[in-house]
């Protein structure tokens, strides 16, 4: 069997398992990154699948996050919450890091929202800002597309001219502002391979390239849901700020701790947003 074959056997194997468990299938997944995985507590559930017994699920081996696929009711919206990702630096290819939104794509899933924590880049951003994605820059050199494109799910030049949704950011910037949160932004993220952060003049040249803020996450999981036709909107929690001439040591229990510290903040804009963008369909 050829390596896409497999792929897409696997693929297909987990849609047929989902369709069978599922109690239903909600419009909208939120995938959850580090640190910022407690927004799975406010949810009613009505069924929680650890990922190892998800078929074919990659398994996540970073310990600040945990492997829970849920299915439930997040303030009376269904949802599905992804509490776990998986990175490149992990060893996985990017086609395996997107493997939960191709499945759900598959699935009738329409939007995704996902969020980080990322190194801000942009000078005017502070730790505790949340950056709304306005475009990236993906880094990784890989694309989870590579190899035959299987038509059924999308075209083998997707267009990316508008990767994020505009009516998604634009609720989310009003949700912002109803939460009365002054350190929402929009701006560009960097997704680089990992898992070395990023040297004084790397940093120097990610800002001359444009990019407001960087991390090893989201965007296999983006090309894929936008592959798929899905809408997305990308959170990044920025935990520390980057400056190339006085670059300090970034230690992940600070980045931890500060997407902890956003954590509420972050919570109460997501939960405003799809209040507005379910209440106003
Ligand atoms: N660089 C890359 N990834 C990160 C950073 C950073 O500074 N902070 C949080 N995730």
């Amino acid at each position: 069997m050829t390596k896409n074959n497999n792929h897409i056997r696997q693929i297909e194997e987990c849609v047929a398992f989902l369709q069978e468990r599922l109690p239903f299938i909600p419009p909208l997944v939120i995938q959850l990154g580090t640190g910022l995985g407690d927004l799975a507590g406010q949810v009613q559930p009505a069924l929680i699948l650890p990922y190892n017994e998800i078929p074919n699920f990659p398994s996540s081996t970073v310990s600040s996050h945990q492997g829970n696929l849920i299915v439930g009711h997040l303030h009376g919206v269904p949802v599905i919450i992804l509490q776990g990702r998986f990175h490149c630096y992990e060893g996985y290819s990017s086609k395996e890091v997107a493997f939960p939104i191709r499945v759900l794509s598959l699935l009738g899933v329409k939007t995704l929202i996902l969020t980080n924590a990322a190194g801000g880049l942009n000078p005017a951003f502070a730790p505790g800002s949340i950056m709304i994605f306005r475009d990236h820059l993906n880094l990784l050199g890989d694309n989870p597309l590579r190899g035959p494109n299987v038509e059924a799910w999308g075209p083998r030049f997707p267009d990316f001219s508008v990767p994020y949704d505009p009516e998604l950011t634009r609720i989310a910037l009003e949700s912002a502002t109803v939460c009365g949160l002054d350190k929402v932004v929009t701006g560009v993220y960097a997704c680089i391979p990992g898992p070395s952060l990023e040297t004084p003049a790397e940093t120097r040249w990610l800002r001359g390239c444009g990019a407001d803020a960087v991390g090893m996450s989201s965007i296999p999981e983006i090309i894929v849901a936008r592959h798929a036709g899905m809408e997305v909107l990308g959170l990044s929690v920025i935990s520390n700020v980057n400056d190339p001439d006085k670059m300090q040591p970034i230690i992940l229990e600070e980045i931890i701790a500060a997407a902890e510290a956003v954590k509420p903040q972050l919570e109460r804009l997501i939960i405003e947003i799809i209040r507005r963008r379910y209440a106003e369909n």
